[in-house]
């Protein structure tokens, strides 16, 4: 299955060239594909919090590039390069919050870079610790899609209709993807009758990017408004629902796309299964429960506004762009290291503790 895996990854979002960092702008696709780049933290920082690169994986690989690219401007400008490197760090972890493999990237750097400090070939180093970082999210987009793959035909076998939220393919990650990698291995399994993608208002992630990739590789996919979601549990035989995460914390808890909580509710409520997949860079074991996360909050603009043309009243609009599934609510998580059925601490404390599978 890993061949056919690695056969079916056709869109990449994240270019590091060597010299700079590209990025394919997601905020204007599938309408156009344009590449932007990179050769400072300012700018990575802000295509992160612009959205130009998002999801919870593609986001700590693009600031691990930003480290890399920061320590060739300040090791150019000579002095103590490694303390002056701290306002990039603080740059690029204050670009969006809720998303803990941000952290994670910046940390695994800083860890690198201390260990290296002064030392002749300290700029290589850290490249090479970028490059893994993205090498590994990779690596554990196809370990979690079989080890995905293998849960649903555990459960239920062929035929399944499933239902996802926001984006977590190829554009999202290092690889093809976290819950649209397991549905992508279960289709290329053929096991996946039909993919209902919400739209993921306001950003259209569902719509723009989820939808785009499904469709280019002849996944039967139907796009539905975010609204429509137990309506569709109901009548249309939904087996599983599939999410990614931005974080997930000690107890199980995941924070992901806001309205994926009200998902977790409603297949609960219709015996739907509900699974979410994300690499261990993903559990923030630091926090006990998902109370601790924080909620990123936007502007109410992105509500008011489609296109650039108002779409609202003239009122105040509140624009949580995440929110926290209670792990209750969780049938399986779905990691690199493993997969946590109906997720508790101990079970979470267990996993972490193991190497990776593959
Ligand atoms: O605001 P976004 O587009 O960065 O939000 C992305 C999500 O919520 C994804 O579900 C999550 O990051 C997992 S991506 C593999």
């Amino acid at each position: 299955m890993r061949d056919r895996l690695l056969a079916a990854e056709k869109v990449k979002a994240i270019d590091w060239r060597g010299e700079a960092l590209y990025l394919l702008d997601q905020r204007i696709l599938p309408f156009e594909e344009n590449w932007l780049s990179f050769t400072d933290a300012e700018g990575v920082a802000k295509a992160i919090r612009d959205m130009v690169v998002r999801g919870a994986p593609a986001i700590g690989i693009a600031a691990a590039y930003g480290i890399v690219l920061a320590a060739r401007v300040r090791k150019a400008a000579g002095g103590d390069w490694v303390a002056a490197l701290e306002a990039d760090f603080a740059v690029l972890a204050d670009s969006r919050p809720t998303a803990v493999n941000l952290f994670w990237a910046l940390n695994r750097m800083r860890d690198r870079l201390n260990r290296i400090q002064h030392s002749a070939d300290a700029l290589h180093v850290l490249e090479l610790e970028a490059l893994a970082i993205h090498e590994s999210d990779r690596e554990a987009n196809l370990t979690m899609a079989q080890l995905g793959v293998d849960v649903i035909r555990r459960h239920q076998g062929n035929a399944q209709t499933v239902l996802t939220h926001c984006n977590t393919g190829a554009l999202a990650t290092g690889g093809f993807g976290t819950a649209l990698g397991v549905i992508r291995g279960a289709w290329l399994e053929g096991m996946i009758e039909q993919v209902y993608a919400d739209e993921t208002r306001p950003w259209l992630q569902g719509s723009r990017l989820t939808a785009w990739e499904l469709a280019n590789e002849g996944i039967p996919v139907i796009l539905n408004v975010d609204s429509a979601a137990a309506h569709i549990m109901k009548t249309k035989g939904v087996t599983w629902v599939i999410v990614g995460a931005d974080r997930i914390t000690a107890n199980g808890d995941v924070a992901n796309k806001i309205g994926t909580y009200q998902l977790a509710v409603n297949a609960m409520h219709h015996g739907v299964r509900f699974m979410v997949v994300a690499p261990s860079s993903t559990i923030d074991m630091e926090l006990a429960s998902g109370e601790d996360i924080p909620i990123e909050e936007r502007e109410g603009a992105e509500l008011l506004n489609v296109g650039g043309k108002p779409v609202g009243a003239d009122v105040q609009a509140f624009n949580p762009v995440f929110d926290v599934t209670p792990a209750d609510l969780i049938d399986v998580i779905v990691t690199e290291k493993g997969i946590v059925e109906r997720p508790d601490a101990a079970k979470l404390a267990q996993l972490m503790c193991r190497k990776r599978l593959h």
